[in-house]
C-alpha cells in the first residue's frame, strides 16, 4: 500500500470541534470507499462516547500501544456502533484515559517527538487516510502529531482572539523546521468552526479567512452552528449524515472531503 495521506487536525482551543470534524470526513471518506483510520491522542474519550463505544481501560486497546515500544504493527482498530454501508472502512484508534500516561512517559523518551511518526514508517497502518484527532493543549502529544503528519488541517474557532490563529501558523512552521521536518507537513486549509447565522460571526468568519489567507493557507468553507451535532454525539452517533440525513449542514464537509480525495487522486 502506498504511503498514508496523515492529517492532524491542529488547534490550539479546546471544544473548537475537532473531534467532529474528524468524525464527519473520516465518515464520508469511507462512504466513498477511501479506508480510513481516526487515531484518538486526546485523554477525554470524547471520540469513543461519539461513537457509541467506552474508551478502553487495556492500553494496548488503544492508541497508547502506538506509542509502546513493544509495538508489533497489531493495530488495535474499533469500529463505530453505528451502522455503515462499509463498516470496516473507518476504523478507530481510541484514546481516552490511557493517554495521561503517555502524556507523562513520553518527555523522558529520547525522540519523543518522533515516536509516532517512527510507528507509521515501521508499520504503515491499515488505512489510506490517518486522521490525527490530539488534545487542544500543544503539548508533547500534538509535536507527535506534527511529526507524523503529511497534511494539517486547523479548525478555527469563532470566539477566541483572531491572534490565535497566528500563533498556531507560527508554531507549526517554526517546530516543522526544528523538527526537521523534511517535506514539512503541508497545511490543507483553515476551517472556521461552528459559525452561526448572525452577522457578527459571518463576519467574524470573513476575518478568520482573512487571516489564512494573509498567511497563504487555504480557508474551506465555515462548517455552520447547528443544534443537532450536540444530539448526535450525545446519542453516540455523531455523523449528521445518519442522524439527520436531509441537514443542511451535511455538505458544509463535503470540500474538505473533496480536497482528501483530489490529495488522494494525484498520489496514485
Ligand atoms: N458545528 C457545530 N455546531 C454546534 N455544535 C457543535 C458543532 N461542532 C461541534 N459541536 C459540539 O461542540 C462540542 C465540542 O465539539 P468537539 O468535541 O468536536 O470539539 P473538540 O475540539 O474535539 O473538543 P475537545 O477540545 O474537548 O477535544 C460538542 O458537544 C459538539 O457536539
Ligand atoms: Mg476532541
Amino acid at each position: 500500500m502506498a504511503e498514508a495521506v496523515v492529517i492532524w487536525i491542529a488547534s490550539n482551543a479546546g471544544g473548537v470541534g475537532k473531534t467532529t470534524l474528524s468524525i464527519h470526513i473520516g465518515y464520508r471518506l469511507a462512504q466513498h470507499g477511501v479506508k480510513t483510520l481516526l487515531v484518538d491522542l486526546d485523554t477525554n474519550g470524547s471520540l469513543a462516547r461519539f461513537c457509541g463505544l467506552e474508551s478502553p481501560i487495556d492500553a494496548e486497546q488503544t492508541s497508547a500501544a502506538l506509542f509502546s515500544r513493544q509495538f508489533n504493527g497489531n493495530y488495535p482498530v474499533a469500529f463505530p456502533t453505528w451502522k455503515q454501508a462499509a463498516p470496516e472502512k473507518f476504523g478507530l484508534c481510541l484514546g481516552g484515559d490511557i493517554m495521561v500516561s503517555v502524556a507523562l512517559d513520553l518527555p523522558a523518551r529520547t525522540g519523543r517527538e518522533y515516536v509516532l511518526q517512527k510507528t507509521f514508517k515501521k508499520f504503515p497502518p491499515p488505512a489510506e487516510v490517518i486522521l490525527l484527532d490530539s488534545p487542544a493543549s500543544l503539548d508533547v502529544l500534538s509535536y507527535c502529531a506534527l511529526a507524523a503528519a503529511t497534511h494539517i488541517l486547523i479548525p478555527s474557532p469563532m470566539s477566541i482572539k483572531i491572534s490565535g490563529v497566528d500563533s498556531l501558523l507560527q508554531m507549526i512552521r517554526s517546530e516543522s523546521e526544528e523538527l526537521n521536518l523534511i517535506p514539512p507537513p503541508q497545511i490543507l486549509g483553515g476551517v472556521p468552526m461552528k459559525v452561526a447565522k448572525n452577522a457578527d460571526q459571518q463576519m467574524f468568519a470573513t476575518e478568520i479567512k482573512d487571516i489564512f489567507e494573509d498567511q497563504d493557507v487555504h480557508c474551506f468553507p465555515a462548517i455552520r452552528e447547528n443544534k443537532h451535532f450536540e444530539n448526535a454525539a450525545n446519542r453516540g452517533i455523531a455523523p449528521l449524515y445518519l442522524y439527520r440525513p436531509g441537514n443542511e449542514a451535511c455538505k458544509d464537509f463535503e470540500p474538505i472531503v473533496d480536497a482528501i480525495q483530489s490529495l488522494l487522486n494525484k498520489k496514485n
